[in-house]
């Protein structure tokens, strides 16, 4: 049976939501945007979308939400950087209303695939003490030790989609995502991630010439950033291929905090004075993509570089901070 809607992207008035549907529009298809935030909240609004504003923890929301739609991509969830999660763990924990009941309609629903976008932050703690960080493989998200709340959530939620396509045949896909990045994400407001973060903080620095600068931890810590068009297009190779596995969608350009502070400084052309905040939140110590499974699957993984995606983040956010200020 043909459905009326392509696509339902839930989250849609998220940062990776709106360039997936954007993205998803753009190849013609028609889509469905849901999120709880009103629309002019929205981080992007496609006038061709089908717009709704609902809230997806509610089960008959969730119910409306996928109702003759083919695809589902499950974007929703309450979160943000380290700032959030660390001191949000039961909002965190709560998304798991939204994660199970939009499993459940789709599964009703008969929805032909559905997309989970899980978290790097499944992985066991234990396993990412050091700041040169062992890439995390897929299998060291067990035995389980996650990111406590969010984590644990994630890890719940990828399950339940095992289970959902073990026992009712609802086809599943599960990417988990490592720190995303780029233009219209989250800058400001305390849910922002480092790569933004460290953004405006140099923004500021070079419109205020103020140049002393805040970085949480010592800034040897470490991470592997994607950018955002790598992400919407792994996302849809997941969607479209075959395994129901999880499976990382991270870069594997590890860099240290300094590092990602360097490369920013570069790009605005200016140097800061860096003040540590060594009780502020930090999660793990090192953190890196394991692509091998990835790159056996698809024959792809995410290789835009850093450099190259900070350039064009650092100019939306310096825009966001000069609008901000006039
Ligand atoms: P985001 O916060 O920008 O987008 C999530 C959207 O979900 C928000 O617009 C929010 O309003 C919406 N939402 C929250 N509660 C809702 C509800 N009850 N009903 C309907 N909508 C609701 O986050 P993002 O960066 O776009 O991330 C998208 C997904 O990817 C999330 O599930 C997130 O956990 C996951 N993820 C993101 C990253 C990253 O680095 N951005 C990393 C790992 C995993
Ligand atoms: N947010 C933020 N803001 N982080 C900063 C800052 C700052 O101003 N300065 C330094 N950092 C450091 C943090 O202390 C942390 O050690 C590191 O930068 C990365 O922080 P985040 O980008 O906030 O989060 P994360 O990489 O630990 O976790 C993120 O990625 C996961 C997927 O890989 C979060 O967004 C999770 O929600 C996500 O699932």
């Amino acid at each position: 049976m043909t459905k009326q809607v392509d696509v339902v992207v839930a989250g849609a008035g998220g940062f990776i939501g709106g360039h997936l549907a954007a993205d998803l529009l753009s190849q013609g298809l028609t889509v469905r945007c849901v999120d709880i935030k009103p629309p002019h909240e929205w981080h992007q609004l496609h006038g061709e979308a089908e717009n709704v504003v609902a809230d997806l923890s509610l089960v008959e929301n969730a119910r409306d939400a996928v109702r003759d739609a083919g695809r589902v991509y499950m974007l929703a969830a309450d979160m943000g950087g380290m700032g959030f999660i660390e001191n949000h763990k039961a909002a965190c924990m709560m998304s798991v209303l939204i994660s199970t009941h939009m499993l459940q309609a789709a599964q009703e629903a008969g929805v032909e695939r559905y997309f989970y976008s899980s978290s790097a932050c499944v992985y066991a703690a234990g396993k990412q003490t050091a700041s040169n960080a062992t890439a995390l493989k897929e299998q060291d998200a067990y035995p389980a030790q996650p990111e406590d709340g969010y984590g644990w959530e994630k890890l719940f939620s990828e399950r339940m989609c095992r289970h959902f396509e073990e026992d009712y045949g609802l086809a599943c896909r599960v990417a988990r995502y490592h720190n995303v990045y780029g233009p219209a994400g989250t800058w400001t407001g305390g849910r922002e991630k480092a790569p933004a973060a460290v953004c405006r903080k140099i923004a500021e620095a070079a419109v205020s010439g103020d140049h002393r600068i805040d970085i949480w931890g010592d800034g040897r810590q470490t991470r592997s950033f994607m950018y955002i068009d790598d992400c919407v297009h792994g996302t849809q190779l997941l969607m479209n291929g075959t395994s129901s596995m999880p499976v990382n969608l991270g870069s594997r350009e590890l860099v240290t905090i300094n590092q990602l502070v360097d490369i920013v400084e570069d790009i605005a052309g200016i140097r800061c004075e860096r003040k540590y905040q060594l009780d502020a939140p930090q999660g793990v110590r090192g953190r890196n993509s394991d692509n091998a499974l990835i790159r056996e699957l698809y024959g792809w993984e995410p290789s835009i570089p850093l450099a190259e995606g900070l350039e064009k983040t650092y100019a939306w956010v310096y825009d966001q901070v000069k609008l901000a200020g006039s």
